[in-house]
């Protein structure tokens, strides 16, 4: 699979160019109620050229990211006449470039999108990897397909409108690019001393380039593709039990609970040492505010996590840093070791 060309900065001109040299029968710009009010109006605005397009807008939030959306959105592309050569633009986080990614790819067996990225979590990890999806009864990201987009643009402007906890919320995945894989960025990311998107903005390629050459040596995740998923196995479960509360909790938020309980459980495992797991932890509580998990849920959470896909013969399957910025993968875990990881996590916090 080809990685999709990256663009960086002013995205109209490109998007411009490609619109002319492709003569598509139909364009749709794929939204949220959010994006459709803050994003699609400058994007357009951007443009030189008028094009004909239709709008199809879904309800903003992750428990919007499932079948009955993608088929209500298959039966509008049908209705307005959409065909093999129809193009979707994904204008959004990292629910619309997932689902309309999914949407796009199974569409009359697939047709062709783009992505443009509006929240720091999609610009600097969902939109970019060729990884798309939607969850299944509250299991995260259990059906999908890896395709990817013709592009992808990303602009900074858009993090402009973003609230800040949707930036932290981004900020947790470039955090994880550091520790798996480049310890200079983690270091660059927690000295910084304020976090808004302009802060932000200059570390974004940063965080795409890791993202971008560790899905090119393995982009069907066969091996070291996996070591992206530090802290989602626990990230992913306590994010599915949340989303069912009155309070969810956003992926960033969810994920950094998972990558510190991970850290712990490597260090467990004796993968990492005691001095960076205790790094680790204070680089994220300089950032987050954190709180102990009722461990009354555990069976549910491993329930959740027995579902992961990178599972194999009913172990739970684990890529855990072995140090900052370095990360190792195919780690089986039992049931008792992700308990006391839980346990050292609360008692931390507490
Ligand atoms: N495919 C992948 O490789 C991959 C990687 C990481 C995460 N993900 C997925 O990404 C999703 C989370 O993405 P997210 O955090 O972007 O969530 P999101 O798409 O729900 O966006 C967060 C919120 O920000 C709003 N928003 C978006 N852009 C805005 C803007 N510019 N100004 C104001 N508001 C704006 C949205 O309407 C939404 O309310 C999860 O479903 C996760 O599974 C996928």
């Amino acid at each position: 699979m080809k990685s999709a060309p990256i663009h960086f900065g002013t995205i109209a001109l490109i998007l411009d160019q490609y619109l002319k040299e492709n003569s598509f029968t139909s364009i749709f710009f794929l939204v949220d109620e959010n994006t459709h009010v803050h994003c699609l109006p400058i994007l357009l605005a951007d443009l030189d050229n008028l094009y004909a397009y239709e709008i199809l807008e879904v309800d903003t939030g992750e428990q919007n990211k499932n079948i009955e959306t993608v088929e209500n959105l298959w039966l509008a592309l049908a209705d307005l006449g959409a065909d093999r050569h129809s193009l979707v633009i994904n204008v959004g986080g990292g629910v619309i470039t997932d689902m309309g990614g999914f949407m796009a790819s199974t569409f009359k067996r697939g047709i062709k999108f783009i992505n443009i990225p509006t929240t720091l979590l999609s610009q600097v990890d969902a939109s970019v990897g060729g990884k798309n999806g939607i969850d299944l009864h509250g299991m995260k990201n259990m059906v999908g397909t890896f395709t990817e987009p013709e592009m992808v643009l990303i602009d900074p402007k858009f993090l402009k409108t973003l609230e800040q906890r949707q930036i932290k919320s981004g900020l947790a995945e470039m955090l994880k690019h550091g520790l798996i894989h480049d310890r200079d960025h983690w270091d660059n990311l927690v000295q910084l001393l304020s976090h808004n998107a302009d802060d932000l903005a200059p570390f974004i390629m940063d965080s795409i380039e890791i993202k971008r050459q560790v899905v090119e040596q393995d982009p069907y995740e066969k091996g070291l593709r996996k070591i992206l998923n530090f802290g989602h196995t626990i990230g992913h479960a306590i994010e599915s039990e949340s989303l069912e509360t009155e309070f969810p909790l956003l992926h960033g938020e969810a994920i950094v609970i998972g990558m510190i309980i991970e850290a712990f459980l490597a260090e467990s495992k004796g993968l990492l040492n005691a001095e960076e797991r205790f790094e680790i932890c204070d680089g994220f509580a300089s950032l987050y505010a954190l709180s102990t998990i009722d461990l009354t849920l555990f069976p549910h959470l491993i329930e959740w996590m027995s579902h992961d896909k990178k599972n194999k013969n009913n172990a739970i399957n684990f890529s855990l840093v072995n140090k900052i910025g370095e990360c190792t993968y195919n780690v089986i875990c039992t049931e008792n070791e992700i308990r006391l990881a839980f346990e050292s996590y609360n008692n931390w916090v507490a």
